[in-house]
């Protein structure tokens, strides 16, 4: 049985714990979609370790990891990552991870661009991690991308990479950007990065379809979340690619036939990181929850907006992923709290809406709808049996499982891998 599992809401739902002590019933996990803007945080003894392009599977010693075709490969974040992986935490990498040769690759200029792009938006920037994600993506969707097969073959690459420098000139000349890029230095980096990577690179979506035909079991990671998805999110406050389930196919090279099940994952409470409309965000109780649950981006150190759980748009993100099952993390940053307001509606112009709305201008002025739930005060944190829970924490979990009609497999009560609650 193979399962995707995706994040539910605007990303850091806590994928990478839960995709980490999963992937002990896999043989493999692969990324999809995304890039190193992600930031997917793994914790166990006294041990904290945050993976942006290597899957969270890593930790398991009989794993394979892949990164599949839909992500965009910035070779450096890779080379470094995996040097950190063997120096710090004595993982071995070769013969384990493996990355598609159609990945399209991030080049310097993306950041450029992004940046570019980012100041002549001003107020309306999207605050994206500048790791040049959205430009790479426009490339590979513009048919000019680079993949990594190109940095296979170094004697054409310095043209290919030439004549892509003098069109992102003309681009950054024509948005008054103070920089222009020298392509000479890039050649000479990328064919390095080409020969340090090759070791990990194939034809990924040939070794997963191997794998599904010898009965071997596969976990589909998502990085950001469902309302970052560049399709079905807060367009145009989203990431670049298809975050939720639908990206499993395209973005590994199998047929939707071997996706088997979905996994959703949200926090108890909701968190934000960028630019977009948020409406559960929460003036008064946002500090205290961000100071709870620490919320800090894994990749950009940015502070996180918070505020309550979003109903509408937890049932979206069910819906548009068909959830299987649903993995619920930090409920022990709501212990403080005397009450907890739950958003079960959007109204907007006096009616409540049935539908999500696609539109950023009317998701910006809706106005939730809350139904106050009992907090209950005790701690949660490290609880591993759901009979530990508060009566109140049990009803809070309950409901929003029953809210959201998707049944509850897990219970996160602290970053901790042990400390989680299995049903
Ligand atoms: P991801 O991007 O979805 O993998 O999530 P991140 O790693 O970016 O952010 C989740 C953060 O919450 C990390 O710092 C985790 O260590 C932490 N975390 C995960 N589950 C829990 C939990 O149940 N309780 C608390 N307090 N922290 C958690
Ligand atoms: P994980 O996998 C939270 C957000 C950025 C910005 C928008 C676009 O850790 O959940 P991008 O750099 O992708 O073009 O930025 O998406 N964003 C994330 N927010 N978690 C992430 O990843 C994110 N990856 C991108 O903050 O709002
Ligand atoms: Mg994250």
């Amino acid at each position: 049985m193979n399962l995707a599992v995706v994040g539910m809401q605007w990303g850091d739902e806590g994928k990478g714990k839960i995709v980490d002590i999963l992937s002990e019933e896999f043989d493999c996990v692969t990324r999809y979609q995304g890039g190193h803007n992600a930031g997917h945080t793994v914790s166990f003894g006294n041990r904290r370790h945050v993976l942006h392009l290597i899957p969270s599977g890593i930790f398991q010693p009989k794993v394979t990891c892949v990164v599949g075709c839909g992500v965009v490969l910035d070779p450096l974040a890779l080379i470094e990552e995996s040097q950190a992986m063997e120096q710090v935490m004595s993982i071995h990498t070769e013969g384990r991870l493996f990355v598609s040769n159609r990945c399209h690759l991030i080049l310097p200029y993306h950041r450029v661009l992004e940046a570019a792009i980012e100041k002549q938006l001003g107020e309306r920037r999207i605050g994206t991690t500048s790791r040049g994600i959205g430009p790479a993506y426009e490339d590979k969707m513009g048919r000019r991308g680079l993949r990594v097969c190109d940095l296979m073959s170094p004697e054409t690459l310095r043209e290919k990479i030439a004549g892509l420098v003098a069109e992102k000139n003309r681009t950054l000349e024509a948005l008054k950007y103070p920089q222009t890029i020298e392509p000479d230095p890039i050649c000479d980096s990328y064919a390095g990065y080409g020969e340090k990577i090759k070791k990990y690179v194939c034809d990924t979506s040939a070794l997963l379809n191997k794998l599904i035909r010898e009965g071997k079991r596969i976990l589909f990671e998502g990085a950001q979340g469902t309302l970052l998805d560049v399709d079905h999110g807060t367009f145009p406050y989203v990431t670049s690619s298809n975050a939720a389930a639908g990206g499993v196919s395209a973005g590994v090279g199998i047929s939707p036939k071997y996706v088997h099940r979905v996994l959703g994952i949200c926090k108890a409470y909701t968190t934000r990181v960028g630019g977009g409309p948020f409406p559960t965000e929460s003036a008064e109780a946002g500090e205290q929850l961000r100071n709870r649950g620490n919320e800090y981006g894994s990749t950009t150190g940015r502070p996180r907006r918070c505020g309550w759980f979003d109903g509408p748009a937890g049932r979206y993100a069910a819906m548009i992923n068909a959830l299987d099952s649903l993995t619920v993390t930090k409920v022990d940053v709501l212990d403080a709290f005397a009450e907890i307001p739950f958003c079960i509606d959007y109204k907007y112009r006096g009616s409540i809406l049935t539908e999500f709305p696609a539109d950023v201008a009317i998701l910006s002025a809706v106005e939730p709808v809350y139904k106050t739930m009992r907090g209950w005060q005790a701690a949660t944190a490290g609880i591993r049996e759901w009979s530990k829970l508060p009566g109140a924490a049990q009803d809070y979990l309950k409901f929003l499982s029953d809210y959201l009609e998707v049944p509850l497999s897990m219970v996160s009560t602290s970053p901790s891998r042990d400390e989680t609650i299995r049903l």
